[in-house]
This record gives C-alpha cells, sequence and structure tokens, in this order.
C-alpha cells in the first residue's frame, strides 16, 4: 500500500517506522516547512493518507484528501467543531474518512470496559464520577480527545452526570475532567468512582506512541478502496 503522512511529528514518524516494517511505502510526507507539496497530483500517488497535525490544520487536510478523492486516516485532537462538516463533505464526494480519538487497541478496548462500567454504577448515586488525563506538556488540547471520548461515553450511561467539565466545579451534575501535562507521558487516563465508603478506579496507560501508530496502519489497511466514515469499532469488530 502507498501512503501520504500528512503531519511528520512524533506521530508521523512512528507511523513510517511501522508502515514500512509491515511492507508499506510512504509517497509523501508533508509537515509545517513543505505545505506546498500537498498538492492533488502528489496525493493522488497514495492509496491511503494518514493525517495526524493537530487542531488547526486538521478539517483543511482531512478535506483536501476527501475533496481528490484519498481515503484519510485521522488521529488528530481537538478539531471536533468541524467533524460534521467532515462528514458532510464525505457523504457528498462518496469518500472515505476514519477518524478515532485514540488508534491504540488497547485503549479502545479501554472505551469498551469504560461503558460497561459506567452503566454498572449508574445506580449508585452515592459515587461520583471523576476523570484524569495526563499528557506531555507539548500537547496543545486539552481535555484530550480520548478523555472526551471516555466522558461522553459516561454522560450517556450516568444521568446524574450532565455535561463534562475541564475545571474544578463544585455543580454535581458536572462531570470533572482534570487535566495534567508532564514529561515525558504518552498518555494516561482514568476513571474514578468515589463514594465516603470506597473508591473504584479504571486506568489505562500508554507506555509508548507505538500502540497508536500501529492502530493507525491497521485502520489505513481496513480503509485502502472503502468508502464511507468509519472508527477504530469498525476496524477491530468491537
Ligand atoms: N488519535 C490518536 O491515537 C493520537 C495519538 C497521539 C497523538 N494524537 C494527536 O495527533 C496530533 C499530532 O500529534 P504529534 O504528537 O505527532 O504532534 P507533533 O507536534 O509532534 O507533530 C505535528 C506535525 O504536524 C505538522 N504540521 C503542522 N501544521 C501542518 C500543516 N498545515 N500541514 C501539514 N503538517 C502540519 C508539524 O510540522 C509536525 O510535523 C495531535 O493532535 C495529537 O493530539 C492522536
Amino acid at each position: 500500500m502507498k501512503i501520504a503522512l500528512i503531519g511528520y511529528g512524533k506521530m508521523g514518524k512512528a507511523i513510517e517506522e511501522i508502515a514500512v516494517s509491515k511492507g508499506h511505502e510512504i509517497v509523501l510526507k508533508i509537515d509545517a516547512n513543505n505545505t506546498s507539496d500537498f498538492s492533488k497530483e502528489n496525493i493522488q500517488k497514495a492509496n491511503v493518507a494518514i493525517e495526524f497535525t493537530g487542531p488547526d490544520t486538521a478539517f483543511e487536510n482531512i478535506s483536501k484528501c476527501i475533496q481528490w478523492g484519498v481515503p484519510v486516516i485521522s488521529g488528530s485532537t481537538g478539531w471536533l467543531d468541524h467533524f460534521e462538516k467532515a462528514k458532510k463533505l464525505c457523504e457528498e464526494k462518496k469518500g472515505c474518512l476514519l477518524y478515532a480519538s485514540n488508534f491504540s487497541i488497547g485503549v479502545n478496548l479501554f472505551f469498551e470496559i469504560n461503558k460497561q462500567v459506567a452503566a454498572l454504577m449508574e445506580p449508585y448515586d452515592n459515587y461520583n464520577v471523576s476523570m484524569t488525563e495526563i499528557h506531555h506538556t507539548e500537547k496543545k488540547d486539552a481535555p484530550s480527545g480520548t478523555a472526551i471520548s471516555l466522558a461522553e461515553q459516561i454522560l450517556a450511561q450516568i444521568g446524574r452526570k450532565k455535561k463534562w467539565v475541564n475545571e474544578i466545579s463544585s455543580e454535581t451534575s458536572d462531570l470533572i475532567i482534570r487535566s495534567e501535562r508532564i514529561d515525558p507521558a504518552p498518555g494516561t487516563h482514568t476513571v474514578s468512582y468515589d463514594s465516603p465508603i470506597d473508591s473504584i478506579e479504571i486506568t489505562h496507560t500508554a507506555h509508548t506512541r507505538k500502540g497508536f501508530a500501529s492502530g493507525a496502519v491497521l485502520a489505513a489497511e481496513f480503509a485502502n478502496q472503502k468508502m464511507g466514515i468509519f472508527t477504530m469499532k469498525d476496524v477491530l469488530g468491537l
């Protein structure tokens, strides 16, 4: 498979290593210094594009791939205000968009565990649920995209929580997400249920970026020659 990497930072480089080790070819690498090379002619040399840039650039990059008929896998976080527009464009152009706030297989299993724990805890209102996410200091967005996914899963199950907030709040209907920025930290997410009697916690800790990168390559293999809007749930058949 021929792959274009849009974003050649920490994730782009980790993805390159895994893709090449699996026999794929990187035919285009775009970062902030060569955005003029991101042309229709160049991107169409690839079977799929893998986009890991950041909150401010993701939507434009994704739109270009869709418009130029190249399936796009995006892991950029913090751009979801534009997700509905991206979906609409993808439907209009009969393109392929696969987005995941987290590509690691472990986190996607953790998502399923989170939903089940939230459903179990729903009747027990003496437990207050809150979350913590820890990432490296270069991370631009807070809370993390993964934390938002986890929070939305909890809000869908636990009726006493109405919205997530990324600040201290005394409002009991707020689901508090604490964000900590510490180096080096590829990503830790904890969901805590605390009562006066005891506490229950579930935690996912990423040890390296390899988990995200291998999931993104798996997603690219899945999306090659497909049409539609997908997530890691589709890739993993969860
Ligand atoms: N979904 C996941 O599994 C997952 C995992 C880790 C990181 N992320 C997210 O991926 C994104 C990138 O993370 P990173 O750690 O690689 O960041 P990074 O800062 O190391 O790399 C970002 C890259 O994007 C490039 N870039 C900036 N503007 C660009 C533009 N207009 N066009 C093309 N390239 C451009 C930069 O030059 C750099 O190469 C972030 O949003 C991060 O939160 C997602």
